[in-house]
C-alpha cells in the first residue's frame, strides 16, 4: 500500500535536491535558479509543496505565489507528477492539496497558465480566463525616499547624443521555424469555495 503525504519543502529540506531534478526533468534549467527558488519557500508565500511517497521519494511538486503581495488570489506554477505515477490521481490529489493548503490561508482564488493541459485543470473545476499579470515574485524592497523621488534619467540620450539614428528595422519579419514557435498559454482560474 502506498503511503502519500503533501507538505512544504522548507519543512522537508531533504527533498530539495530531488525536487529540483524532478522539475527539471520537465522543464530543465540552470540547477542554482531551481534551487534558489525551492529555497525561497517559506509559511508566507511562495510555497513549494511536494509529493512525497512512502516517506522517501518526491513524487511531485507544486509552487503558491501570490499575485500581489498580501492579496487573496495565488498563482499555481511547475505542477508536477513524476513520469512514472501520472494517470494514477496523484496530479488532482495534490491540486485538491494544494487549495486547501490556500483556503486555509485566506486565499480565495487560484489562477494559473498552461500549455495542453487545459483538460486536467477543467476536471479540477478550473475555467479559461483572461490572462493576469504576474512577474514570478513580489518585490518586497522597499524604495527608500531618494530613489522615489528622483525622476528616471534617459539613459539612451545621455550617454551619446551626437549618436546618429540607428538602421531601419528589416521590412521582412523574421519567423521562427515551427518547432520552435510556442503555442499561447491557456489562463484559468479557480474560485475556492
Ligand atoms: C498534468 C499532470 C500534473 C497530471 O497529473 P496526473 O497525476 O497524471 O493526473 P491525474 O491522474 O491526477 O488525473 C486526474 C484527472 O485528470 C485527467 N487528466 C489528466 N491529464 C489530462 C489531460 N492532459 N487532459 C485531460 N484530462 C486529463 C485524468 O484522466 C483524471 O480524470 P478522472 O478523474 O476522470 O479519472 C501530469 O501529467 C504532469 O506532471 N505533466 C507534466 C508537467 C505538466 O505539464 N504540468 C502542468 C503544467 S501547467
Amino acid at each position: 500500500m502506498e503511503f502519500l503525504q503533501v507538505c512544504p519543502i522548507h519543512k522537508s529540506k531533504q527533498f530539495i535536491l530531488e525536487c529540483c531534478d524532478l522539475i527539471n526533468s520537465e522543464w530543465p534549467r540552470s540547477k542554482a535558479a531551481r534551487l534558489q527558488s525551492l529555497y525561497m519557500s517559506s509559511d508566507k508565500f511562495p510555497t513549494s509543496l511536494v509529493l512525497i511517497l512512502d516517506e522517501q521519494q518526491v513524487v511531485g511538486h507544486v509552487k503558491l505565489s501570490e499575485i500581489k503581495l498580501g492579496g487573496d488570489e495565488l498563482m499555481i506554477e511547475t505542477m508536477i507528477i513524476h513520469r512514472e505515477h501520472r494517470g494514477k490521481g496523484w496530479g488532482k490529489l495534490l491540486m485538491e492539496e494544494a487549495e486547501e493548503y490556500a483556503q486555509r490561508r485566506g486565499k480565495n482564488k487560484i489562477y494559473l497558465s498552461t500549455r495542453g493541459q487545459e483538460g486536467f485543470y477543467s476536471k479540477l473545476g478550473y475555467e479559461i480566463c483572461q490572462p493576469v499579470m504576474y512577474f514570478g515574485f513580489c518585490d518586497t524592497t522597499p524604495k527608500n525616499d531618494e530613489q522615489a523621488e528622483k525622476p528616471q534619467q534617459d539613459v539612451i540620450t545621455n550617454v551619446c547624443p551626437n549618436a546618429p539614428p540607428p538602421p531601419p528595422l528589416p521590412k521582412k519579419k523574421y519567423k521562427l521555424p515551427k518547432k520552435y514557435r510556442k503555442t499561447a498559454k491557456t489562463y484559468m482560474s479557480k474560485t475556492l469555495k
